[in-house]
């Protein structure tokens, strides 16, 4: 039987976060062998918000070397990077036609990301579910591996397969979400009440997978708590909550192994624990960046390889796409 096929993409915004890893990439990589999988590099949508071309293009290639530092292996897995196949734009341009401005206004993020881009709010910003259903429908996607805060996106993505296929025939898969039970909303660490993001400013909120060992214990030592004691999983304490749930999925151990584990024990003695943990989890990650990005023409090889794989398969169903609507 023929493997089920993943899709996922990630913005070249920023550095990558533990929110990004433990909601997306590490599933991605954990669950290669398992699925027929393409991972993006979505620089199209990062155009969205503001970006300096230059900063643009080195980023892109410096997340293409993170996934790849991450475990994305290309013996398993095709890793390109979005604005390389023009069937990503042309097919968000059908989709936008078949999506109503009532469900494209209810899109959350949206919302959030014009208040924090209040200077430069957009067409695009607002017509970026469109294109992210494009990434996913052109590969006949199965299954969508990402993080909370993108399961309307992919509703909308679903919707509007549905609403084509149903108007004009059969042409799109309809993708199924992939959400991680632990893990799919990492929160700030110094504001448990906000999703960790790589835009937010606060020195302590985000471990970036490439901060240094003393950065990531400074940083969850300083990580907002509450002034009870026990060391145990409780959703009403967020802050406790999201750095056990970050223990959790680094040590594959219970609920109740870990509140076992810390009886007795205090926030110090967790924190120093929690760290230690996420220190040695992304210390070969950080080497095999360093070690990777020396060798710039090996990634844009891959990079290109991957979107040759690929590219036959967006063709075509864009081509059955346009055929269908009637524009050839
Ligand atoms: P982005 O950085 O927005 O391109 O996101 C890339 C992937 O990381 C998407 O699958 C997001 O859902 C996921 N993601 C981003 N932030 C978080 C977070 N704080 N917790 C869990 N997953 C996240
Ligand atoms: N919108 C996603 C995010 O911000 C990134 C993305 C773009 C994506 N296209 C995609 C994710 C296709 C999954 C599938 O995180």
């Amino acid at each position: 039987m023929s493997k089920k096929r993943v899709f996922s993409g990630i913005q070249p915004t920023g550095q990558i976060h533990l929110g990004n890893y433990l909601g997306a990439v590490k599933n991605w990589v954990d669950s290669q062998d398992d699925y027929e999988n393409i991972f993006c590099v979505v620089n199209s949508h990062a155009i969205t918000t503001t970006q300096n071309p230059q900063e643009l293009r080195e980023k892109t290639f410096e997340l293409a070397g993170m996934l790849l530092a991450c475990g994305i292996d290309v013996k398993k897995s095709n890793l390109f990077i979005q604005s390389e196949i023009d069937e990503h734009p042309a097919l968000s341009w059908i989709l936008d036609c078949n999506i109503s401005m009532g469900e494209m206004n209810r899109m959350t993020q949206f919302k959030d990301k014009s208040l924090k881009n209040s200077k430069n709010v957009n067409v695009g910003l607002f017509n970026y579910p469109a294109l992210m259903a494009a990434d996913i429908l052109l590969y006949q996607t199965d299954g969508v591996p990402v993080g909370e805060d993108q399961k309307q996106h992919l509703e909308l993505a679903r919707n509007v397969a549905i609403k084509f296929n149903r108007d004009f025939g059969e042409c799109f898969k309809i993708p199924e979400p992939m959400i991680p039970k632990v893990g799919a909303r990492v929160m700030g660490l110094d504001d448990p009440d906000t999703k960790m993001s790589k835009s937010a400013k606060g020195a302590n909120h985000a471990i970036f997978l490439l901060d240094t060992p003393e950065e990531i214990l400074r940083k969850i030592k300083k990580a907002a708590t509450d002034s009870q004691t026990a060391i145990v999983f409780d959703e009403n304490r967020a802050g406790l909550y999201n750095l056990l749930s970050i223990y959790q999925i680094f040590t594959h151990q219970s609920k109740d192994e870990i509140e076992k584990d810390f009886e007795g024990k205090g926030y110090g003695e967790f924190k120093i624990a929690l760290a230690d943990v996420v220190i040695e989890a992304l210390r070969p990650i950080r080497q095999e960046y360093v070690r990777l990005n020396a060798e710039k023409g090996y990634i844009a090889k891959i990079l290109a390889e991957g979107a040759d794989k690929v590219r036959p398969i967006a063709r075509e169903t864009y081509q059955k796409a346009k055929e269908l609507i009637g524009l050839i």
